[in-house]
């Protein structure tokens, strides 16, 4: 298996791998205990999984620790630069989020746990990066953020450690979230590229083993945006989505797309009940 390249990949090579179970190991971050093991959502019905998993469990040693201690984790110094454009004024009308957001540690606690959440005057669900991209045009007259500017990923990062803990619970009820869910889920099974994979493949069918040196976990969001080592910064969840999509070989979705937002709702519905842990790390 060592010498298999991600070439010869494909459902045969994930048929056959090496399996180990995740580590049953407790996540203490800040002297709050994290829910990294928690019961599947049962509404609506079908999830594939008997208990959702924190990806944590499936790291190794190193990287766990790195994540349980905030001094060490990388990801922290995304955090503090983010609140410092939390402070930022920018754009025309004058203002930066605290002018009207005022303390993040009070008006954004558990926010960003709710997240995708319907928008009903845009039609469609919003995650995090919308919203801001939204109260920068219509509140602070600036520009929208490019996708992944470095900005956007450190107030993001931010926003969601205001929620450090917290389950992750979103509404499903609200507007037209479970057509959302819908097109999400299909998206989740659909086989694309030349390896012919979903990301059911890996993260359902074959979770639990070994693609090269990476152990297969659920593929939850939860971490989300995740500090990588090996890029040396943070990783937002499009971003991400798109890495696994390309390993399939097909063409990726663009960031933001509908694809990818639905996949974003129905992926954070496969983890409902984990707390979240941003700034999660990875290897
Ligand atoms: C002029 C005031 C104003 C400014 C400046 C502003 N916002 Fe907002 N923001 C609002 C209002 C009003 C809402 C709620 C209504 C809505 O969704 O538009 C909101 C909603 C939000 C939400 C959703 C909260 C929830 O409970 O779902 C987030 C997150 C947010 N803003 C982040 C930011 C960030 C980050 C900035 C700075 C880049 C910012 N806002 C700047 C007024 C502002
Ligand atoms: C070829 C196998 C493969 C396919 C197909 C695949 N992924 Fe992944 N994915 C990985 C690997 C390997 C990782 C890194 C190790 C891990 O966390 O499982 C990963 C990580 C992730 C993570 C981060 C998990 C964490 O805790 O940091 C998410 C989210 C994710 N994948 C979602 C998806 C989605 C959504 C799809 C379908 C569009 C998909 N993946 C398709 C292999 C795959």
């Amino acid at each position: 298996m060592a010498l298999l390249g991600f070439s010869c990949l494909g459902s045969l090579a994930l048929a056959s791998g090496a399996y180990a179970d995740p580590v049953d190991e407790t996540l203490t971050i800040d002297g709050e205990e994290m829910i990294t093991v928690a019961p599947a959502p049962t509404e609506p019905p079908g999830h594939a999984f008997e208990q959702v998993e924190s990806g944590w469990l499936y790291r190794e040693a190193e990287t766990r620790a790195t994540q349980m201690d905030s001094f060490e984790n990388p990801g922290m110094l995304n955090v503090e630069r983010g609140e410092e454009i939390w402070n930022t004024v920018d754009g025309d009308a004058g203002k930066s989020c605290a002018t009207c957001h005022e303390d993040a540690s009070e008006t954004m606690a558990g926010v960003g746990a709710h997240y995708p959440k319907w928008n009903a005057k845009a039609g469609k669900p919003f995650n995090l990066e919308l919203q801001i991209d939204a109260c920068r045009t219509e509140n602070m007259q600036a520009e929208p953020y490019k996708f992944d500017a470095q900005d956007q990923k450190d107030l993001v990062t931010f926003i969601r450690h205001q929620s450090l803990g917290e389950p992750v619970d979103i509404d499903l009820a609200e507007g037209e979230m479970m057509s959302w869910w819908e097109k999400g889920k299909e998206r989740y099974y659909l086989r694309t590229g030349q390896l012919d994979l979903s990301c059911a493949s890996c993260h359902e069918s074959a979770n639990g083993k070994y693609i090269r040196a990476d152990h297969l976990s659920q593929g939850q969001t939860n971490g989300f945006p995740t500090y990588r080592f090996n890029t040396g910064g943070m990783v937002s969840l499009h971003n991400r989505f798109r890495g696994c999509v390309r390993d399939t070989r097909a063409e990726m979705p663009k960031a933001f797309s509908d694809e990818l937002m639905a996949l974003e709702v129905y992926t954070a519905w496969r983890g409902e009940g984990l707390s979240v842990e941003t700034p999660a790390v990875r290897q």
